[in-house]
């Protein structure tokens, strides 16, 4: 069972979707059931039946071995340390991007750990992080029959964890997994989905990532 946390924005909905696509039962949180079960049913049209459901998100955390942290930055550290005994010994995918928009300007926030998936890693000492996905445009993933044709940049520091990430990244149609090193690797990866957001202004566009030369 795959589970998100913060599951009703569109990042954590559109990752539902395409996993809900290639065959895997989804959770999606919320701090409000109510909201977690509409969004799960905004979903139903494109998603095999019964594949998506909604619920709190201390259920999804307890219930779900795979666990995606989709919450902005700003309420990661509350989050977390609310949810921290539900998540031991769990995989946790972080997929925040600590930023900040002034007059729609995107920047990257600094983080005191390094980043924020440093920053989860701290928070949550008895799981394990991988951090991934903080490059893909969660409008294009909304759009189910639309192949990606992106990189996702996983980067852990548990080979196993991040290997079984990788599969999962690759099972949405047109993504490639490209192996990012370390967890100390996430802030650069982080930090790129600024520059994304800005380009996405000047092109009035959905920017993604694609590594060459690997
Ligand atoms: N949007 C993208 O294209 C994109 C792409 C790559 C990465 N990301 C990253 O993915 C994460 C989610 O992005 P998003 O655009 O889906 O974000 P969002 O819509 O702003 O937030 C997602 C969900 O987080 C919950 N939330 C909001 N404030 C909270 C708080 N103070 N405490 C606890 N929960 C709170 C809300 O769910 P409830 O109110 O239902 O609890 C909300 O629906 C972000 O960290 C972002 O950096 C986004």
């Amino acid at each position: 069972m795959i589970g998100f946390i913060g599951g009703t924005g569109p990042e954590g909905r559109g990752l539902a979707l395409r996993f809900a696509l290639a065959g895997e039962m989804v959770l999606i949180g919320s701090r409000d059931e109510g909201r977690a079960n509409e969004a799960a049913k905004s979903l139903a049209g494109d998603a095999p039946p019964g594949s998506v459901r909604g619920k709190a998100n201390a259920d999804v955390a307890h219930e779900s071995d795979i666990v995606f942290i989709a919450v902005p930055y700003s309420a990661q550290r509350p989050t977390l340390e609310g949810l921290k005994g539900f998540l031991v010994g769990k995989l946790v995918v972080n997929v925040i991007a600590p930023l900040v928009f002034e007059k729609g300007r995107a920047s990257a926030v600094r983080v005191d750990a390094g980043s924020a998936a440093e920053e989860a890693r701290d928070l949550l000492p008895e799981s394990t992080i991988v951090a991934a996905f903080q490059n893909i445009s969660a409008q294009k993933l909304l759009v189910p029959d639309q192949s990606l044709d992106t990189d996702v940049v996983v980067c852990a520091d548990d080979s196993d964890a991040k290997q079984k990430v990788m599969a999962l990244a690759e099972a949405i149609s047109g993504v490639r997994a490209v192996d990012g090193g370390g967890l100390a690797n996430a802030r650069y990866v982080e930090d790129l989905t600024a520059l994304l957001l800005n380009i996405n202004r000047i092109y009035k566009a959905n920017s993604m990532i694609k590594i060459v030369g690997i």
